[in-house]
């Protein structure tokens, strides 16, 4: 087989699997069999850049960041959508249906608003050609490269797609990715997002694509934009299309042509609204014959064929009983509001995250009070506000370090204050246990260990990991390589909830649990790589992605913990903080007089020269964002720690020597061969050529150059074919030159 035959081959094998994986939940390969093939398709991909495709699976990971968006033109307006409120006036939108169509009764289909972000995807050829946002409904940003990291979306269609669709949708967090997603930034206290719109507008803005394909999101299709090669007669047969095409769409729908069955649909929508992967405070009426559709036109705003139909939203005054505190895997303490049960959104809640003493204070909560509640993006419950009036005269303000009288609530060690000023107009104050001994600690470190993204422990979860905590059989994750088959069979579980409502007699954990368990462990240095050992470790920061790039720098954990390269990249950190404070242009820190002022300026423009040079001693490795000056800042700390010296030497002591499965630090072997005229050159292509862009891309690219999808005003040149007009522009009113292929070829020489 040639190569670029396993290419395709291999591309279509991984997008199927893919398929199976996050459409289907049915894996048929495991994940290292998939990670096996994804490697092949890389190298042959890196061996042969002619064969590159910029819907290769392999571009799902994300790619360099851009500089900018780039503009599209919707190929038709991408519109809003009327709300109504009552019933009343959804029979009066049916009611000027059959009016405006001159019939008595009118198929309509009925859905749920997806509360996410709009986007089109634009697929020619069976291939994604762009995806953009839907902007100001003319033209939008194109966030191609954001949107191929969605891995429910396809980037290719089989052979009988038409040869142009256009297909819009909803990009959307999906409920528990967010929440966990806000969880991990409240450990690392970072500022969470207020609902998964929020998170996933945030995520599609980043410019960088390897950060949004770390974000868990993705697609539904609602909506036909252009069509070409295929006549549609309705809803039904967009369906169809949508299912032919593996293009994932939104469910559940209802079908009505009269007003009650219509009424009807939207109260069965309401029950069962909550249980969808989406929040929706909506349903969406559309007329379901396209040629209906066309009949009834559009306003300049909105369609005349669909509405929304708007449930009311649901916010509850409840009475905050109390206020307790959860201890975190790395010691953050967490208040949580303790409430009086109540209805929201399809679930009973009694308690709420209150995330921090700061959050309390700026919305001044006090226990006693009556608070407003809500579901945060109809998931996550939340305390909105006080109701003010409704004080009682004894509702008592809430410290911390008061509450805790200064001690954990687990294990009674000081506990301490951060504040963290990062990104924020105002501190946002969170308190710490310093305890690494900490049980309440232990049993999150157990639990994060062993968890299936880290070492898939078989059988160890929450509860076990607490009745090995206080059992003392275990007190860190490394007493796990210690455990005997006898002692792990004898653990007293907790006793079972049988039926009748009562409780069985305590239980043992048993030997066949016990064997799987100590195998699982045994096999762990050699069965998980590095990667997944660096992330169970727990360190703050150091998350999937992080472990990943770790390990792709480094082939050992001692390696890491004594790694030059994350030394540098805090070097260079505290290098651009030194500078930044002694700026001379500093508000905060003026200089005192003309020669204080004169001397900071020296030391600025040495600091420039220092921070240049640092850097390009580590740009060759290229490394990514993930470990930037706060993640490796972590990492050192936690080995250069007492708790972090004493894991290490029982790491080594036990004989673990995890290795890394993806080890490629890139040094700069092509740079060595001295083959490379194009260094530091960027480059944007446009127009017709004589060869596929994606070829100019790869030699660019192969010869030290790089090449980007915007022009901006560090673009050295424009590389123009026929056409290509509007870039052309841009790179004339910046005076950017405009080259030729043949103008390429000889830079090459
Ligand atoms: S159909 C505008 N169906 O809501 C043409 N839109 O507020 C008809 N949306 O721009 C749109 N869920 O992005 C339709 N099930 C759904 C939807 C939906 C969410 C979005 C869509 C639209 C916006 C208007």
């Amino acid at each position: 087989m040639s190569p670029a035959e396993r290419v395709t081959e291999l591309r279509s094998l991984l997008e199927h699997h893919n398929r199976l994986y996050y459409v289907e939940a049915h894996p048929e390969i495991p994940d290292a069999e998939y990670d096996k093939l994804f490697r092949e398709l890389e190298e042959l991909e890196d061996q042969h850049p002619e064969l590159d495709d910029s819907n290769s699976p392999t571009r799902r990971v994300g790619g360099a960041p851009l500089e900018g968006f780039e503009q599209v033109q919707h190929p038709v307006p991408m519109l809003s959508i009327d709300d109504i409120f009552s019933e009343e006036e959804v029979a009066e939108f049916y009611r000027r249906l059959q009016k405006n169509l001159g019939l008595e009764s009118i198929p309509v289909t009925i859905e749920p608003k997806i509360d996410g972000v709009a986007a089109s995807l634009v697929y020619r050829n069976g291939s994604l050609d762009y995806g953009a946002t839907r902007g100001d409904g003319m033209t939008g940003d194109d966030i191609t490269a954001n949107l191929r990291t969605i891995p429910t979306l396809p980037l290719t269609l089989p052979g009988s797609a038409p040869t142009l669709l256009e297909v819009r949708g909803e990009v959307f967090m999906p409920g528990e990715a967010f929440a966990r997603l806000n969880e991990e930034r409240e450990e690392k206290g970072l500022a969470t997002f207020a609902n998964p719109r929020n998170a996933t507008a945030g995520t599609l803005k980043q410019l960088d694509s390897r950060a949004v394909a770390r974000r868990p999101l993705a697609f539904i299709a609602h909506g036909l934009g252009v069509i070409e090669g295929l006549e549609l007669s309705g809803e039904e047969a967009f369906r169809a299309l949508l299912a032919t095409c593996s293009i994932p769409c939104n469910e559940p729908l209802w079908t009505a042509d009269e007003l009650d069955g219509l009424l009807s649909a939207i109260h069965e929508l309401d029950q069962k609204r909550h249980q969808l992967p989406y929040a929706t405070d909506g349903a969406v009426i559309k007329v379901a014959s396209f040629p209906d559709r066309l009949a009834l036109g559009t306003t300049s705003r909105a369609p005349r064929w669909a509405v929304a139909f708007k449930y009311p939203p649901e916010q509850k005054p409840t009475q905050l009983l109390d206020i307790t505190v959860q201890v975190g895997r790395s010691g953050i303490l967490t208040p949580v509001a303790e409430l009086e049960p109540v209805a929201l959104s399809g679930t009973t809640v009694s308690r709420a995250t209150l995330h921090n003493e700061s959050f309390i204070h700026e919305r001044d909560i006090r226990i006693g009070d009556t608070v407003l509640t809500h579901k945060s993006g109809e998931i996550i419950p939340e305390v909105l506000k006080v109701i003010t009036e409704k004080r009682p005269p004894d509702a008592t303000p809430f410290s911390m370090h008061e509450h805790l009288e200064g001690k954990c609530p687990a294990c009674d060690a000081f506990i301490a204050r951060r504040e963290n000023t990062e990104g924020k107009e105002r501190p946002v104050v969170t308190w710490w246990c310093q305890n690494p001994l900490c049980p309440k600690q232990a049993v999150a470190a157990l639990t994060h260990f062993s968890q299936r993204k880290a070492l898939d422990l078989e059988g160890l979860g929450e509860s076990v990991a607490v009745k090995l905590v206080e059992s003392g059989l275990v007190g860190s994750p490394l007493d796990l390589f210690s455990l005997e088959i006898g002692e792990l069979a004898n653990l007293l579980l907790d006793p079972a909830r049988l039926q009748t409502g009562e409780s069985s007699k305590p239980r043992r954990f048993g030997e066949k649990k016990a064997q799987l368990l100590v195998e699982s462990i045994k096999t762990a240095p050699t069965v998980q790589p590095l990667s997944r050992w660096i992330f169970a470790i727990g360190i703050p920061q150091i998350g999937e992605s992080a472990s990943k790039e770790l390990s792709r720098l480094h082939e050992t954990l001692p390696e890491i913990a004594s790694s030059s390269l994350l030394r540098t990249v805090c070097r260079i950190a505290d290098l651009e903080d030194e500078r930044k404070e002694i700026s001379p242009q500093n508000r905060d820190n003026p200089p005192a007089s003309q020669s204080e002022k004169e001397e900071r300026r020296k030391r600025h423009a040495t600091l420039k020269l220092e921070i240049a040079e640092t850097q390009s001693g580590i740009a060759e490795f290229e490394i990514s964002p993930d470990i930037g000056a706060v993640a490796s800042r972590n990492l050192l700390t936690f080995f250069e720690s007492e708790h972090g010296r004493i894991f290490m030497q029982r790491f080594q002591q036990l004989g673990l020597s995890p290795r890394s499965d993806n080890f490629s630090p890139r040094p700069a072997e092509a740079a060595a061969s001295g083959m490379m005229p194009l260094t530091g050159k960027t480059f944007v292509i446009t127009g017709t050529l004589s060869r596929a862009r994606n070829d100019y891309k790869a030699l660019i690219e192969q010869t030290g150059g790089k090449v980007t999808g915007s022009i901006s005003k560090s673009t050295n040149y424009l590389l123009a074919g026929e056409g290509g007009g509007s870039k052309r522009d841009k790179a004339a009113t910046l005076g950017i030159p405009v080259i030729t292929e043949d103008e390429l070829q000889s830079m090459l020489q």
